[in-house]
């Protein structure tokens, strides 16, 4: 193993970095390659077809080219569709990222709580399973929101939103029965931890959130226990497959998470 092998953290955008940034926080020297998938953005609104012919293949030409001691899936829709897929495919340690309901259960009070994720991940088997596993009788919510995303995307971009954004989401997905009795949601798309505290502050009641990010930083440190790191950090690098120019206002919010240098893929 060579100290410089990156970690490699694969999203459709920006939503990889909250889970890049624990992971930053408890291995600071680790080299980090983030790549944004922003020619297939956004997942959420993609068959399952679509994100099972993707993502494999370009994880493939990925992992071909940086040879990646580890890949991170930072993408709660590829992970609860591909996850496996990719494993069988490639010949290096892949940690995927799926919707954190066994700490939201454990959290609730309730014993209901709401999955906020695309639309693509709330309808999947894999929700279902966690559901039936780690929530067995609990109330279980799911909605699924690609404005969210946008808004996000945007955030990071230094874009401002308006508040009543947030609040018709959070209207919205509480609006379902029995919504009045959740306490407890689970941010199960990577780009939401990003627009928590928009969120928070548009929540009609104070409720917890949960998402993945840092159990995530510690499967990562786990498995790569015992592995050499560089002596500094380097500075770390964004591609995007849809072009650097698209990522030029992305810069300050790529910078602030040790990602200074930015190419198109
Ligand atoms: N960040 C992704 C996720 O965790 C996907 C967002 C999108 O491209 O729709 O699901």
């Amino acid at each position: 193993m060579d100290a410089h092998q990156p970690v490699l953290f694969f999203d459709s955008g920006v939503g990889g970095l909250s889970v890049l940034a624990p992971t930053r926080a408890l291995l600071p020297t680790a080299p980090l390659v983030y790549v944004a998938d922003d020619a297939g953005y956004p997942y959420g609104t993609k068959s399952e077809a679509e994100i099972a012919a993707r993502v494999p293949a370009l994880l493939g030409r990925l992992a071909e080219r940086h040879r990646p001691r580890l890949i991170v899936i930072a993408c709660n829709t590829a992970s609860t569709i591909a996850l496996d897929a990719v494993r069988a495919a490639l010949d290096v340690a892949v940690v995927g990222t799926v919707p954190a309901i066994k700490p939201a259960a454990a959290l609730s009070r309730t014993r209901a709580i709401a999955v906020l994720g695309t639309e693509a991940t709330v309808r999947q088997g894999y929700v279902d399973r966690l559901a039936a596993r780690f929530a067995a009788d609990y109330l279980v919510l799911r909605h699924g929101s690609a404005a969210l995303v946008d808004l996000a995307e945007a955030k990071l971009r230094g874009e401002r939103a308006d508040a009543d954004a947030y609040a018709a989401i959070m209207d919205e997905m509480l609006a379902a029965s029995g919504g009045e009795r959740v306490d407890t949601v689970v941010l199960a798309c990577t780009h939401f931890p990003l627009v928590e505290a928009e969120l928070a502050a548009a929540s009609p009641r104070p409720l917890t959130f949960v998402h993945g990010g840092d159990g995530i930083a510690r499967r990562v440190a786990s498995l790569t226990a015992g592995q050499p790191w560089p002596a500094r950090a380097a500075p770390g690098v964004a591609l995007f497959t849809g072009g650097a120019a698209g990522a030029e206002r992305l810069r300050p919010a790529l910078a602030r998470h040790g990602l200074e240098r930015v190419a198109a893929l």
